[in-house]
């Protein structure tokens, strides 16, 4: 393999980085400072300092300086289903994160809002709303939010401005209904923010944490909708910890792992699987071959089998890349980290079997460090003490991947990275009031990757996609399917390199595309978008900025409750338009 030389970076720190680690300013710069000999000193651009960014706002006209900006994330509202009372609002969790990091994560006693304890109604919606404010100066932090170990909702904070800033997320977590009303239960609530306050960095984040419910009564419940699992089991570290209860993956052998086990009438397991990237692996889809490449899989193991895997969503946080382009609009998924479901079904044979079971966590090709935990959703036979269960096939073959670099100079050229998994397992559970039924979890991943280096070292343009199907069989007929496509492109340069004006391109085009099936119901979701900053320099000093905006979001379902279209572009930080339709007829513009 050959090494560019372009690519040689300086050693990453490991200590007080912020979520976003700023890599990509960090790997385009090395290369301009490199070819840049006639400048005397060149200038450290490997981050965007506070200093940069207070010189951008410098530019800015005078009130737009001063006032609070709110930045949001394109998402579909949630919409209780027709019918349903409520909400029932309880503020969970008021907190200032000031110097967190690594502290002890912030705690409340949790116990069911008295609304949930009424017999004769059922949850038909569940909504976690984190409403944040920070004003100053501060870099984007990660945060996870847990439920007496189980993770409710993980993100990165936005980055905030002089004038402050202000967000808010709002989950849906209806799939953790039998946990929140687990009565009687002293749930601890635990959120970890891991900030840092110092002379220049001196952010605080204010947060509140709000659960919001809607009631139907039991008899109006629609059939259709999927019940949630009967108890969720943490697959996390406990309390105490001067961390989130996250478990850290520091390279590519370490497995991180807990014993697990499963109440002896558990007819069905699934896996829902958080993860994020950080330090060294924050931009992992950049990463030269002496970076271990830019392929990236969680692995989850059981009794050391690998059983399930994750191909993750790249979340860009809010300081990624330039952190410019995610004002006002942030990036896909950067305020509600997407989570990933294995379905663990064919394996319950193992798992009801006596005695304490391993599940475990590896990154394929790791750097440090990667933050993965995951809940454990299990569905109970009510009606039988016991139910059995067993293995009726596995395959899971070794991961197929190559990277090639082609170059002809040793300063321009490219990478190729290919990568596929299949896994597939079948099992049988049975017990006397569900009969025997047989489980097929089957999936098919595949990636591709290049990373092209141009213009005599100046220019960087990464294009990647992520395919993922995922299918469930009941019974050798329900059947369910996810497709989830990802398509990322990023584009770094610059010109004037060497001289006193420079000017420094940042491009990014990323899609979170899904299609669900399942049973009657489907649903489609397409959310793209497209973006750029400019930031020009002389003199080593800031001097201006652009950046733009466009994001396109369309979902549609057969349900007929969650049509969703939203096309929305801002330049700098203003909204240019912002075009929503939530009727049906309008759901597949844009696809
Ligand atoms: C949190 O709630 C308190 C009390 O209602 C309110 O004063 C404060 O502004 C809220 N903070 C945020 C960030 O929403
Ligand atoms: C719950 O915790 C509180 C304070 O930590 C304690 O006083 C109470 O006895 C606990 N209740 C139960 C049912 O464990
Ligand atoms: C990988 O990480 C684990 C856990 O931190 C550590 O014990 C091990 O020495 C590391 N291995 C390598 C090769 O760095
Ligand atoms: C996965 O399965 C597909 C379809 O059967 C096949 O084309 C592909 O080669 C398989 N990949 C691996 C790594 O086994
Ligand atoms: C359930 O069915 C599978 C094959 O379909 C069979 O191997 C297994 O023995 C059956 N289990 C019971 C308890 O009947
Ligand atoms: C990325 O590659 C795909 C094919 O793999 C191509 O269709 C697409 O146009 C490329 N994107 C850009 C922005 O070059
Ligand atoms: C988004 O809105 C703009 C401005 O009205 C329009 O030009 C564009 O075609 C729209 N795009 C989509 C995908 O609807």
């Amino acid at each position: 393999m050959q090494r560019l030389p372009f690519l040689s970076g300086p050693p990453k720190k490991l200590v007080a980085m912020p979520a976003s680690s700023h890599l990509l300013l960090c790997l385009c710069l090395a290369l301009v400072s490199g070819l840049a000999t006639a400048s005397p000193s060149p200038r450290d651009l490997r981050r965007f300092s506070a200093g940069d960014i207070a010189a951008v706002e410098a530019t800015l006209p005078r009130h737009r300086r001063s006032s609070g900006t709110t930045f949001f994330e394109v998402d579909r509202p949630l919409r209780p289903p027709k019918g349903s009372s409520g909400p029932c609002s309880t503020l969970l969790l008021s907190h200032s994160f000031a110097f967190t990091l690594t502290k002890p994560p912030v705690t409340a006693a949790y116990s069911p809002p008295s609304c949930l304890l009424g017999a004769g109604a059922s949850v038909s919606l569940a909504v976690l709303e984190w409403r944040a404010e920070c004003r100053g100066v501060q870099y984007d932090r990660i945060f996870g939010v847990w439920l007496a170990g189980v993770e409710l909702l993980r993100g990165s904070t936005a980055e905030p401005r002089p004038g402050g800033v202000s967000w808010s997320v709002s989950k849906d977590v209806t799939r953790y209904a039998p946990l929140l009303a687990a009565a009687g239960n002293n749930a601890t609530l635990a959120v970890y923010l891991g900030n840092l306050i110092d002379d220049t960095y001196n952010g605080v984040y204010h947060a509140n944490l709000t659960l919001h419910l809607y009631f139907l009564r039991r008899a109006a419940a629609r059939p259709s909708s999927p019940a949630p699992a009967d108890v969720v089991v943490p697959i996390s570290r406990s309390l105490p910890l001067n961390d989130g209860l996250w478990f850290v993956v520091q390279n590519s052998t370490d497995v991180q792992s807990t014993p697990v086990s499963v109440p002896p009438n558990a007819y069905r397991a699934v896996l829902e699987v958080y993860v994020s990237s950080h330090y060294a692996d924050e931009f992992w889809y950049m990463n030269t071959p002496e970076e271990n490449g830019p392929f990236r899989e969680v692995t989850v193991l059981l009794d050391g089998d690998v059983v399930g895997a994750v191909w993750p969503f790249p979340v860009i946080y809010t300081g990624g890349i330039n952190p410019l382009i995610w004002r006002p609009i942030t990036s896909i998924g950067s305020f509600n980290f997407p989570t990933y479901d294995i379905e663990l079904t064919p394996f319950l044979g193992k798992l009801l079997a006596g005695g304490d079971h391993e599940v475990g966590f590896a990154v394929t090709n790791a750097q440090s460090s990667w933050y993965v935990d995951a809940n454990l959703h299990l569905w109970l036979d009510a009606k039988s003490s016991k139910t059995t269960a067993g293995l009726i096939a596995y395959d899971a073959p070794k991961l197929s991947g190559s990277i090639v670099s082609r170059s002809a100079d040793g300063i321009d050229g490219e990478y190729d990275a290919t990568a596929s998994r299949n896994i597939t397992a079948t099992g049988w559970v049975s017990s006397p009031s569900r009969g025997n039924v047989t489980t097929t979890f089957t999936q098919r991943m595949s990636f591709a990757n290049t990373n092209v280096v141009s213009s005599h070292g100046s220019a960087q343009a990464i294009n990647q996609t992520t395919d993922a199907v995922t299918t469930v069989v009941f019974a050798g007929e329900q059947k369910q399917e996810v497709h989830q496509s990802f398509p990322l492109y990023i584009f770094l340069g610059g010109d004037g390199s060497g001289t006193s004006s420079q000017r420094l391109m940042r491009r990014v085009e990323i899609g979170f595309d899904e299609s669900r099936s399942g049973g009657a119901e489907t649903s489609t979701l397409r959310n793209r978008q497209a973006a750029a900053a400019e930031v020009t320099v002389k003199d080593d000093a800031v001097v201006g900025a652009s950046w733009r905006m466009h994001q396109t979001y369309a979902y549609s379902d057969s349900d007929g409750g969650g049509c969703y279209v939203r096309n929305v572009s801002s330049v700098g930080y203003d909204v240019l338009f912002d075009h929503r339709d939530a009727s049906c007829d309008g759901a597949l513009v844009g696809r």
